[in-house]
């Protein structure tokens, strides 16, 4: 049952004599840290599955002993949380792990924060009682990013856990280490989870699931998050320095629209530079997954400005003279604030492709729907137990959409329903019951249409959509419909929650306003939800601060983007701005929460409120603008230091605030009818990122290696050989080819994390394109 369903259940329990309320069916672990109890714990993560690898989280209940972190509570349980026998079976169990554990602690990347020493001078061990010859374990890199060393893991199987559960590669597993047998008479003679958990730990260790040295997995790092001890790190950060002499700063990541929490972590670079550096990224992994770009693409910073007065002056005569400014969403909503202020009072004209796209299918959402944003966040997402997704390249766009409708699959017995022209081989290894369409570009209409015949009460349904749901969509979408019906009453068993997933393909798509039309209609005829992917960044925060223009001519600013004058945070601008890394300020991410990131590094030059301030159109600092976001919008009026960024020990997000969504009246909705002639022919590119690739920020990262050029699945990358020529309206462009071996199908895809390649331009109002490629 989801976290959906529970909520408003609460149960009355007694910890330790005490009594306490507790959410009903929750486990007693998540019940007793909820209310700020402490229970030892080590394997179990809050958003995945028990493991039951570690059992040092006994507790006894209603007189028996259980495993609190997978048994649930009930009314009037009385819980006690310390017995004679669980305390042996703890200490016991610390002695264990502490068997043959490497003496390196003065020099482990995990000291100060390690699990291991922590239990163990918590449940005051200071002997052993057990001993075993060690077997050699091997330290080995997994990839560009991961480094495991086997004598240091402790088998908890946190990583494999998180990897499945949450981020859905299920990319390492527990394999056989050919350790020493344990002599069975200490089966009788040590209590028995100890016993049972030191057998398992003495024959296991961690490795990739598909038996090479090599995890090719998303390298998001949530594994390296999760480890209790220093077995798992990353590679660059390995002996690099200890924990306790990091600063965490907190911070919204700002690579994609999620807007994750993040600790960025620095010192100063070395005993002869004390310049500030970012030596890691951190998250609170139990109740926020990162993926590769918010982890380890963190050194973006623009590190070589000045207050150079001669580029200022030269800036402010281009404001004076521009009339159009150019630019992309990342920035915060302060400065987008800022951006309509000058075009209040200035007449510039906005331009930015994408936050416009995102604005105008809102906007058209709104009108049909009545809700100024969409129904759901995307943690409501992961507690519904039927996810679907229309409209977005889930590997690719968005990693909390795809956690999302992975964890559905995995914690709630989900099912999932995922539609997209371009096939994808991860996606139907989410869960069991997950179905794929891999429709034409162009039937996006189709997919939607069906869901409403799935999904909606037919009696509710306006004229012009229900007479379209005659027609056999599920063999316009490319499936087997006798096969898809049987499967269908498959998914529906035992299901109450559902929710739709929609991205940008169908904000840049010609019927946007036909699909937003179907959204709303959908919502309103049905227990079916919609959460939105806003396209990047602060997409939505800058789609309702600005009031964003279609087209434009004349002198232009461009900011992080091409225009006739450069400010710029990539370092490479005729002026400097601040990186995300280096300035304060608010973000709006699609859970439509409006969260703080704070500066982690020096900034030198000048910032945009500096030349709002020498046009006479300024605030004391970047942060008084937090108070003028527009409530109209949803916003605030709340200082920026008032904000708090973190989660409590119930998992309740203490991140900025909740956007509110407001209310307008509606008349009935009038949906065009769908024409299924209407599809792109021939070779077709599709404007899309790999997935550790957002933005050149990201690709300024030293530790992202996803290159510019055309991806595609191995089939049509062989065919295609290494360089081709793709041919656009306007342009022929030469890529090289790179293979992605989780694509399927003739489609290829082009990224546009690189803003000087002007791939918004080659593709126009969409995301696929009718193209010609030609083999170089
Ligand atoms: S690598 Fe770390 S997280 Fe994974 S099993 Fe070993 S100790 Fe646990
Ligand atoms: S980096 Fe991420 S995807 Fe790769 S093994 Fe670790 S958790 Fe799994
Ligand atoms: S936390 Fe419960 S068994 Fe490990």
């Amino acid at each position: 049952m989801s976290e959906l369903q529970t909520v408003e259940n609460m149960v009355s329990i007694t910890i330790d004599g005490k009594e306490y309320k507790a959410k009903e069916g929750e486990y007693i672990l998540n019940a007793a840290r909820a209310n700020d109890i402490f229970i030892p714990a080590i394997c179990y993560l809050t958003r995945c599955s028990p493991t039951l690898a570690c059992r040092i989280c006994l507790v006894e209940a209603d007189g028996k002993q259980v495993y609190s972190c997978n048994a649930k509570v009930k009314e009037g349980m009385e819980i006690t949380v310390d017995t004679p026998d669980i305390l042996a079976e703890r200490r016991a169990m610390m002695e264990v792990y502490d068997v043959n554990h490497p003496l390196q602690c003065g020099v482990c990347d995990q000291s100060g924060e390690c699990e291991l020493q922590n239990y163990t001078l918590e449940l005051g061990v200071d002997s052993q009682s057990y001993s075993i010859p060690d077997t050699k374990r091997e330290s080995t890199d997994w990839s560009s990013v991961l480094h495991y060393d086997a004598g240091l893991c402790i088998v908890c199987e946190r990583c494999t856990t998180v990897c499945k559960d949450m981020i859905g590669d299920a990319a390492i597993k527990t394999t056989k280490r050919g350790g020493e047998a344990l002599d069975k008479s200490w089966k009788d003679n040590m209590p028995k989870d100890a016993y049972a958990m030191w057998n398992k730990l003495q024959k296991s260790v961690i490795a990739p699931s598909n038996g090479t040295q090599n995890t090719d997995c998303s390298d998001c790092g949530e594994c390296v998050a999760v480890c209790p001890v220093g077995a798992l790190v990353s590679k660059d950060f390995v002996y690099t320095t200890n924990a306790w002499d990091l600063k965490k700063i907190p911070a919204t990541c700002a690579h994609c629209s999620s807007g994750c929490q993040i600790y960025y972590e620095t010192k100063p670079t070395s005993i002869e530079d004390r310049t500030e550096k970012i030596f890691r990224v951190t998250n609170e992994w139990n109740y926020v997954s990162l993926c590769g770009a918010g982890r380890f693409g963190y050194d973006f910073e623009n590190k070589t400005a000045t207050k150079d007065e001669t580029k200022f002056r030269n800036a402010l005569d281009a404001f004076n003279q521009a009339k159009v400014i150019n630019f992309n969403s990342l920035i915060t909503n302060e400065e987008a604030m800022m951006l309509q202020t000058l075009k209040d009072k200035m007449g510039f004209k906005l331009i930015n492709r994408e936050a416009r796209a995102f604005q105008r299918f809102l906007t058209l959402y709104t009108k049909a729907s009545g809700n100024s944003l969409y129904s759901l966040d995307f943690k409501e997402v992961m507690a519904t137990d039927f996810v679907m997704s229309v409209g977005t390249s889930l590997r690719n766009d968005n990693p909390n959409a795809r956690y999302a409708f992975n964890n559905v699959q995995k914690m709630n017995k989900g099912a999932g329903l995922y539609f997209h022209p371009v096939g994808d081989t991860l996606v139907p290894t989410f869960g069991k019951t997950v179905e794929t369409f891999i429709h034409k570009a162009g039937h996006e209409e189709a997919a939607l249409l069906l869901i409403i015949k799935l999904f909606a009460d037919a009696d509710k349904l306006p004229s012009s959509v229900k007479d379209q749901l005659d027609r056999d969509l599920v063999a316009t979408l490319g499936g087997d419909t006798a096969k898809f019906e049987k499967s269908f009453e498959k998914m529906m068993k035992k299901k109450e929650t559902f929710s739709l997933m929609v991205g940008e393909d169908l904000y840049f798509h010609e019927n946007a306003e036909n699909l937003a039309k179907l959204i709303a209609v959908l919502e309103a005829c049905s227990d079916v939800k919609v959460a939105m992917i806003p396209p990047r960044t602060n997409s939505l925060g800058v789609a309702l601060i600005c009031d964003l223009d279609d087209e434009a001519e004349g002198y232009t600013i461009g900011y992080n983007e091409s225009g006739d004058f450069r400010i710029s945070a990539l370092g490479d601008g005729d002026l400097d701005m601040p990186a995300m890394n280096q300035q304060e300020g608010t973000l709006t991410n699609m859970h439509k929460r409006v969260t703080p990131t704070n500066a982690a590094l020096d900034y030198n030059g000048y910032e945009l409120n500096d030349i709002m301030n020498a046009l006479e159109c300024g605030e004391r600092e970047t942060i008084s603008w937090t108070l003028k976001l527009p409530t109209v919008k949803g916003f605030k009026a709340v200082e920026f230091d008032s904000l708090e960024n973190h989660y409590s020990n119930d998992g309740v997000e203490h991140r900025g605030y909740l956007l509110e969504t407001t209310s307008v009246d509606v008349d009935e909705v009038n949906v065009e009818n769908f024409d299924d002639s209407n599809v792109l022919e021939g070779d077709i590119a599709y404007r899309c990122n790999p997935q550790r690739q957002f933005n050149d920020f990201s690709d300024k990262a030293h530790q992202i290696f996803e290159g510019f050029g055309l991806y595609a699945s191995p089939a049509r990358a062989e065919a295609l050989g290494s360089k081709v020529e793709v041919e656009f309206d306007s342009k022929t462009i030469t890529f090289d080819v790179i293979v992605d071996d989780r694509m399927e199908g003739d489609i290829v895809a082009i990224p546009d994390f690189k803003s000087a390649e002007n791939v918004y331009e080659l593709f126009g109002e969409s995301r696929f394109k009718s193209v010609i490629i030609r083999e170089v």
